[in-house]
């Protein structure tokens, strides 16, 4: 069970032991909101192109700049705060401000999510970005009590993400921000906190339509803490572990430990390090201590302690072996103890090696790997441990060992699952550099953030084992543009050698060549769709734009040492659950109207031969991989369906890019993988659903995805031909197939013994409602979330393949359903909705609980029989607040052992 962030915390409450020197408390509770589609304020972060810029708006740009001070490394290039402020004195900011009209929320809010969406051509949001209202201004308020034990301490707001522009007012008095919203920042409020409980923040945030390719979000939309903590403290990010001269007998570990002193004397502060085994509760077994030292530090001053220690017989980090371990470093000075500070880290050796791959521990591990955008769905960019966890589940259960995080910093919750799960992680950082890709996207604040943003992601993040590749761009526009583009390159990737030696750096090439200056600027060679070829085989032939035959022997010829993958592969596309005939005889072919597509009702046809017009089908990629073994692996664009970005239809709201549809229901396409990535599980997987009744006598293929080698289909027991997979062919297929009603049967060999069967039924007409739960049992935060899935069957218990019968949902207290969905990129039924049309027989529900005791949710559909129900989802309140205590006094979130998460049913890890 993973416990979870959301604290009932109104105020700076003692959580922490008095030893411990350090309570960071979340402060997600209790806000005031208020959202504007016009600038109600005057104010504004910066001018922007395309937006009318008015003599009465004021500029607050040179108040934030000096935010990212402490991560620009010249001191003359730092910024200068204005001696004056600003001049509006924005009535919203201040402690009088009446916001009792403003709506209240929680956090994470994304302010877009509820809908409505936007359906017409002119809508201000269009597909892209997910037609939902994420642009505007958005004020958020929340008072902070200051109790007579904070007194003298130093108090931070951390955000760990604000979509965007964020600008923060304490009292009245601008503070500061950050307006790259994916990036996590802090803020020192101390000077501007006063005693008692009437302390009013304030935080403003901005989001421009035309500034993001895909959908955003809007809002506080991550965790917001206060760390107290006295003056002298180990600095924000301030520890940074890593381990050398690993193997199974002997590692060694160094660390970096930086200590600032914000308070007004001189401190002598003694520094120790202690090294435990990560368990359940935290800190386990000590295994190591680096030696004590001594800092002595004047007012202002940031000291820095080194240590190196040897672990014996370490438990490595590993995909199949995750095991962590906790560096507890305590500050002490005059027999107290100033701070306590935690941080998580795995003891693991990777190398990068241009003809073999990837290897950790010494081990070859094949990259079986997604692309993983941000937002979760029906719930938006409001990032959920649980809904997060669900997606890296239903991923280890394809057998998808890595992540790339495209195209921007994660949550950090994200990397702490990603280390106690084993995937291996791309942490991305930006999308676009100089160059624009939309015109109001972070091309604008590129100049003069790039720095900070660059060094706050990697110091953030740079502990997490899971974490074995930097990536400092996407597609970015300078690919192309010659010696100039090189240099930005370069300079990025001198940023990321100097805050972390240890790991390799990349950025994705969909456009430079071998024989351009972009490649040299990068140590490993991160290749998007280039790799397998771009519009290179007949089916393509018609399409305009750049063609090329596979690229990855020219990359490997042109740069034989460095290590070779596919950041991005295939960009398939389909819709879960549709068939549109006739199917293509290709391995790989474009969408369009008369090739497994659908322009009138937005979907595109689940035989997984179907591509954006640059892509190619997994077939293509498997085969031109596995033509080119020095490959170390590849990232599939994309793991699950996400907002916006809805190629081909832009009229729709959601992808069609996943091998899991948007309410995380799996498309035919997950078999397809899953038969390649976990060649041991026994598994055989029919397409299409065999419910035709206008296809009688009509050639309706038949597809298996099985990790088999060889198969026999049957069709009302009459035998369609075995048949072997040739080399270079990931399915098995019978195109010729004439459709009669009834059932399908596969039989699949391996290596000539029986392997695996699956059968496909011919469905009658929808008679009632299946449900289950993937929890029945979650806990009492008000964040954790059952995901309860309704499947619309026929008497028998046949699932209706197309069935859309419209399902309503409906819980008991302390249950709440937060939002509902079927993964229908074309359906524009507000996620909030309690009510929602089942699509291809499927339609989702998410519950959380407000409190203690037995839920019961009930799903009806008025055209079917019965009522439904699940067994109560039952949690218990008093381990939670337990530990409450326990979370709110860490620096770390989770308590919760280290696990390999399964899926329910699935017999071995991949
Ligand atoms: C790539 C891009 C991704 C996504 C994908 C599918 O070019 O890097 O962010 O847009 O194409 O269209």
């Amino acid at each position: 069970m993973w416990f979870h962030s959301l604290l009932p915390v109104l105020s700076l409450l003692p959580f922490a032991s008095s030893s411990s020197g350090r309570v960071r408390v979340n402060i997600n509770t209790g806000w005031r909101f208020l959202r504007s589609e016009t600038n109600l304020d005057g104010l504004s972060y910066d001018t922007r192109p395309g937006s009318p810029s008015t003599s009465n708006t004021e500029i607050l740009k040179q108040w934030i700049l000096p935010s990212g001070n402490q991560f620009i490394k010249d001191p003359a290039k730092r910024h200068k705060r204005p001696s004056n402020k600003p001049k509006t004195n924005v009535s919203f900011a201040q402690k009088i401000f009446d916001d009792q009209a403003w709506e209240t929320v929680n956090l994470p809010h994304d302010w877009a999510i509820k809908g409505p969406f936007y359906t017409s051509g002119n809508a201000p949001v269009t597909g892209g970005m997910g037609r939902l209202p994420v642009h505007g201004i958005g004020w958020y308020r929340r008072k902070l009590a200051v109790l007579p034990e904070d007194e003298g301490k130093s108090i931070y707001l951390d955000i760990d993400g604000a979509m965007s522009h964020a600008m923060v007012w304490t009292n009245g008095n601008l503070v500061g921000g950050w307006p790259y919203p994916y990036n996590s920042f802090r803020l020192d409020l101390t000077p501007y906190l006063e005693s008692g409980e009437d302390n009013q923040l304030a935080i403003r945030l901005d989001n421009p339509t035309e500034s993001s390719r895909w959908y955003p979000g809007g809002g506080l939309y991550r965790n917001v803490w206060l760390t107290k903590v006295d003056p002298a403290h180990v600095a924000q990010y301030g520890t940074f572990i890593t381990s050398r001269d690993v193997s199974a007998q002997s590692a060694t570990v160094d660390s970096v430990i930086k200590v600032e002193n914000a308070g007004s004397s001189n401190k002598q502060i003694e520094v120790v390090t202690d090294v435990h085994v990560l368990e359940a509760g935290g800190a386990g077994q000590k295994v190591a201590s680096f030696h004590s030292a001594v800092l002595n530090l004047a007012s202002g001053e940031t000291g820095q302690v080194n240590g190196s220690i040897k672990v014996s017989n370490p438990a490595l980090w590993g995909p199949q072996h995750p095991n962590l371990y906790v560096a507890v470093t305590q500050l002490h000075s005059e027999n107290k103890t100033l701070d306590t500070y935690e941080t998580q880290f795995g003891i693991r050796s990777v190398s990068y090696d241009a003809d073999k791959g990837l290897l950790v521990n010494g081990k070859h591990v094949r990259i079986q790997g997604v692309n993983q955008h941000h937002d979760l769905g029906a719930l938006g960019a409001a990032f959920s441990v649980r809904a997060a966890e669900r997606q890296l589940e239903v991923l280890r259960e394809l057998g998808c060992n890595a992540i790339r995080m495209s195209h921007n910093p994660p949550a950090t919750e994200l990397l702490e699952m990603t280390d106690r799960m084993g995937f291996l992680v791309v942490d991305e950082v930006f999308d676009m550099w100089e160059r624009q890709k939309t015109t109001a996207d972070y091309h604008l604040d590129f100049p003069e953030w790039y720095e900070p943003d660059l060094r706050a992601f990697l110091r953030r993040d740079r502990n997490h084992p899971s974490v074995v590749v930097w990536s400092f761009g996407n597609e970015v526009g300078e690919q192309t543009t010659g010696d100039a583009g090189a240099a930005v390159a370069m300079r990025l990737r001198d940023i990321v050698r100097d805050e972390d030696p240890t790991r390799p750096t990349t950025a994705s090439m969909n456009a430079a060549e071998p024989n351009m200056p972009f490649p040299r600027a990068l140590d490993i060679l991160s290749l998007n769709y280039q790799g397998e070829g771009f519009r290179d085989t007949p089916a393509y032939s018609g399409i305009s734009g750049r063609k090329t035959k596979p690229l990855y022997p020219d990359f490997h010829k042109a740069f034989p040492d460095k290590m070779l993958w596919s950041s991005e592969t295939a960009a398939a596309l389909s819709t879960r659950g549709t068939y549109i005939f006739p199917v293509t005889k290709e391995i790989s072919a474009p969408v369009n109207d008369s090739s497994g597509g659908d322009s009138k009702k937005l979907q595109v046809s689940s035989y997984e031969l179907y591509t954006t017009d640059f892509g190619s089908s997994p077939d293509k990629v498997f085969s031109t991989q596995d033509q080119n073994p020095y490959v170390a692996g590849e990232f599939v664009w994309s793991g699950w369906d996400y907002l916006g970005e809805p190629t081909p239809y832009y009229s729709a709201r959601s992808t069609y890019f996943g091998i899991v549809d948007l309410a995380g229901f799996k498309k035919d396409r997950f078999y397809l993988y899953q038969s390649r990535w976990r060649p041991d599980l026994k598994m055989a997987h029919i397409l299409p659903h065999w419910t035709w009744p206008d296809r009688a006598g009509k050639t309706t293929p038949v597809h298996v995805f099985s990790s088999a080698d060889e198969a026999e289909l049957f069709l009302n027991g009459k035998s369609q031909g075995r048949k072997k997979k040739a080399a270079y062919t990931y399915r098995f297929r019978w195109d010729d197939v004439k459709y009669q009603s009834g059932e399908l049967h596969v039989v699949t060999y391996k290596n000539g013994s029986a392997w695996a069967e699956d059968t496909a039924r011919t469905a009658g007409a929808a008679a009632k409602l299946e449900i289950t739960a993937d929890r029945t049992a979650i806990t009492a935060d008000g964040s954790d979330l059952s995901f309860i899935t309704v499947k619309v069957v026929d008497s028998e218990g046949i699932t209706v393949p197309e069935a859309n019968n419209a399902v309503t949902f409906s819980v008991s207290a302390p249950g709440e359903i937060v939002a509902t969905d079927n993964g229908d990129p074309a359906d524009f039924t507000a996620f909030l909705s309690k009510k929602r049309k089942a699509f291809n027989g499927l339609v989702l529900a998410i519950v959380k609980a407000r409190g203690p005791g037995e839920i019961i949710l009930t799903a009806t559909s008025e055209s079917l029989q019965g009522v439904q129900t699940i067994d109560p989802v039952y949690y218990d309140s008093s381990s939670c607040e337990i530990l409450s205590v326990c979370i709110a006094s860490r620096t770390r979130l989770y308590l919760d052992e280290p696990k390999a998460i399964l899926p329910r049913n699935s017999s071995t890890a991949p």
